[in-house]
């Protein structure tokens, strides 16, 4: 049994082959939280793991005991993981033991994402069940644990068994008492196109941490934190993850007074919650993640094992996801039916599979500043509508896609004409217009169920086998007008479940439909959204170069199925750099491939090399797509990268040169996750940028040992000639 409790000592041990987690009741009913780590044996009791067990004056110090989901409010100081207040404006409750049961399964949380067991023998999960006898407040710890899997994941729910209304001011999902502060913490920030910046830093005294108040998770933060031990590297040591299943206002908080705590959940800053008698609530899903020695690669496993098998809508986990051209950095708002089928029709030459008309086909959409809600064809640029056009473009053998942003409305609408009071905004106020546009209130029931209508109707009428699902702006003013003054704290929260209530009820009827969601590229780039669309638009920047890092970043937690990646022109519109086609196209391989330009501009050459580069990407598409990916270590990370995806059939390396120096000693790569007892055969992609090095080199029969210990030799100066940016694609099969 993964849970096992002990009658005697009260404990909980959570536990499979890869972490173990204790939880102990304590003589006061509260939860103590004895330790997480690697695995510990079963069946045995740890009464002097935590310091609960050390001298007597400590354990009277409720400052120092680790807690499991500590209240504010009887001594303990430390950041709280949650606070509710009663009819009397108190908020001293502490709820304490009451019961608890084990079983086999996962339940899913109303109304929100979270992780799926398909079999009862995945995962197993507890309840532990805390109670608060003056105001008859319960509240539900749940923990699952897979099998097999390093992964346990945690939501809270808190139910109103009294007879007052109570208020809650905080809900965290998960709250975690480190056994000491010797972490290194690993998180994002960033902005538009320039999402998934590094950030690394000690744990450090006081308080650190990151939140999203926007309404979306965000362009400029993640809703994830790995902590790393000083000496653990990519591929060795300790490490810990958190992630959060959430697209709204999130907070992680990390304080540290001689005992560090960490804590992942919506951001309370910008909470309330009225819970009327009998009434529940459920937090968002965390998933906490351990590796003993796996390096943050094992982090990354995890994660995206996990997210892949046991999140993504199971039409799409492993359906292979198709080519893609998307008009938008070809066209922008400027084009017209004769246009669009001009550059289907080369890309369909080209092996292109899916055609996406972006952002301008709808209202009298020229530019940014109108139309959004106004979800009928413009025939000035459409004559044959959606319908007619879509039937052309899959008349030639390609399916058809189109771009809709659901959530927002424009003041120059005709929506807006007839509902003003929809979008989001004080009454009294102005409201504050971002890329010109409001952001309608989806947390009122009515517009959820108008925009399911109007959406299902929309892809009812052509036929529609992928939709993108954009969202151009945060929240400002937050507030609806059909919450009662008391309630306005629920705004945020209510918007995402609205969103969320929107993308189930689109994909239950639209099962097949491939849903990419996008907020201005990763603005809302989370595993919330992975839930419903299983996969994201990670930046608008498009740039090569850049792409490296973002999405080298973005690996830390999510798996490369779940981002597309085009390439684009250049000069790149981004950055304005120039780098080769093939280039652009190998960074681009690892994840789902797209185009993003105009294909009729390209020179009979470049068609050749577009259509060689599909090719290639579809004889490997399952690797790229699904295959696990591991961010491969080079001696100098500012002039090489290197990528490893591996499946069962082949394992394939993306090995790219930055900078040219002059006079470069050769860098030696080494592979990662082959068997050192096979003997493999290696070759390289014709296509490939060394032009200069023998196309035989570090090709034939290798053996795993020899690729992962000695590695492949890059001679890059024979490429220096060849200036920046280049790279090289191996095929590794056993
Ligand atoms: C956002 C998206 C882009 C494109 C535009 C259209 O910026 O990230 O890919 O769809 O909107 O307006």
């Amino acid at each position: 049994m993964p849970i096992d409790f002990n009658q005697e000592t009260k404990e909980f041990h959570l536990h499979n082959e890869f972490l173990s987690c204790l939880i102990k009741v304590l003589d006061d009913g509260s939860i103590g939280q004895v330790y997480c780590g690697a695995p510990l044996m079963p069946s045995r009791s740890y009464p002097f793991l935590s310091l609960l067990a050390s001298h007597a004056s400590f354990r009277r110090d409720r400052t120092l005991i680790p807690f499991e989901y500590p209240s504010g409010a009887r001594g303990d100081y430390r950041v709280c993981a949650f606070a509710v207040q009663e009819a009397d404006g108190s908020m001293a409750m502490d709820p304490v033991y009451h019961s608890h049961v084990i079983y086999e399964g996962k339940p899913l949380i109303p109304r929100l994402p979270s992780l799926y067991a398909e079999q009862d023998y995945e995962a197993q999960t507890l309840e532990l069940k805390l109670f608060d006898a003056v105001s008859g407040l319960s509240l539900i710890l749940y923990y699952t644990i897979y099998a097999g899997a390093p992964v346990i994941a945690r939501h809270s729910r808190f139910i109103n068994a009294g007879e007052k209304p109570l208020v809650l001011r905080k809900a965290m999902s998960l709250s975690l008492d480190l056994p000491d502060d010797n972490w290194q913490l690993m998180s994002v920030t960033g902005a538009w196109a320039h999402e998934f910046q590094l950030i690394e830093e000690r744990i450090s005294a006081g308080f650190q941490g990151i939140r999203s108040n926007r309404g979306n998770s965000g362009h400029q933060q993640n809703p994830f934190l790995i902590l790393k031990r000083p000496f653990t590297s990519e591929f060795l040591g300790e490490a810990l993850g958190v992630s959060l299943l959430y697209s709204g206002n999130f907070a992680i908080a990390v304080e540290n007074y001689r005992s560090p705590r960490v804590q992942i959940g919506i951001n309370d800053e910008t909470f309330s919650w009225k819970l009327e008698e009998g009434a529940s609530f459920d937090t968002p899903e965390a998933l906490l993640v351990y590796t003993k020695s796996g390096g943050i690669n094992g982090i990354s496993q995890a994660f995206h094992a996990v997210y892949q098998e046991k999140l993504v809508r199971k039409t799409w986990r492993h359906k292979e996801r198709p080519v893609l051209l998307n008009n938008w950095e070809g066209t922008y708002f400027n084009f017209t039916e004769e246009k669009l089928l001009a550059m289907a029709s080369v890309a369909k030459e080209l092996g292109i599979e899916l055609f996406v008309l972006d952002d301008g086909w709808f209202g009298q959409r020229d530019s940014d500043d109108s139309s959004l809600g106004d979800w009928f064809v413009d025939t000035r640029k459409l004559p044959s509508g959606i319908a007619g056009l879509a039937k052309k473009i899959t008349a030639m053998g390609l399916q058809f896609g189109l771009w809709i942003e659901p959530e927002m409305i424009s003041r120059k609408s005709r929506l807006f004409e007839t509902h003003p009071d929809w979008a989001v905004g004080v009454p009294g106020r102005s409201r504050t217009e971002q890329r010109n546009q409001y952001v309608l209130d989806m947390s009122r029931q009515e517009i959820v169920d108008y925009m399911v209508t109007v959406i299902a109707n929309l892809i009812s009428s052509a036929p529609i086998s992928y939709i993108k699902w954009d969202m151009n702006r945060s929240i400002t003013e937050p507030f609806s007008i059909a919450l009662p003054p008391d309630r306005q704290g629920e705004f945020f929260h209510r918007y995402i479940l609205g969103v969320y209530e929107l993308y189930d009820r689109l994909t239950t009827l639209f099962p097949d439909v491939l849903f990419e969601s996008c907020a201005g590229g990763g603005g809302r780039f989370d595993a919330g959204m992975l839930a419903f669309a299983p996969q994201a638009w990670l930046s608008d920047n498009t740039d090569a170069l850049e792409r490296l890092r973002i999405q080298s970043v973005a690996s830390l937690v999510y798996p490369q199925s779940s981002w597309g990646s085009h390439v684009s022109a250049v000069p790149n519109h981004q950055t304005g750099r120039s780098t080769s086609l093939n280039f652009r196209a190998m960074v681009a391989f690892f994840g789902n491939l797209g185009f993003e330009l105009d294909p009729t501009t390209l020179s009979p050459e470049e068609k050749k090399q577009v259509a060689a580069c599909i090719e290639f990407y579809k004889a490997h598409r399952k690797t790229f797509q699904y295959g696990q990916f591991f961010r491969l270590s080079v001696a100098n990370p500012s002039l090489y990268a290197a990528w490893q995806v591996s499946s069962e059939e082949e394992t394939l390396v993306g090995f790219y040169k930055l900078l040219a120096q002059a006079n470069c000693p050769p860098v030696r790569l080494r592979l990662t996750n082959l068997n050192g007892s096979y003997l493999y055969d290696v070759s390289i992609w014709e296509q490939g940028g060394f032009e200069a090095q023998d196309k035989t080199f570090n090709c034939g029969s290798r053996g795993g040992d020899e690729l992962m210990s000695g590695g492949l030799l890059l001679d890059t100066t024979s490429v220096t000639k060849q200036g920046d940016f280049f790279g090289e694609i191996f095929i590794i099969k056993r």
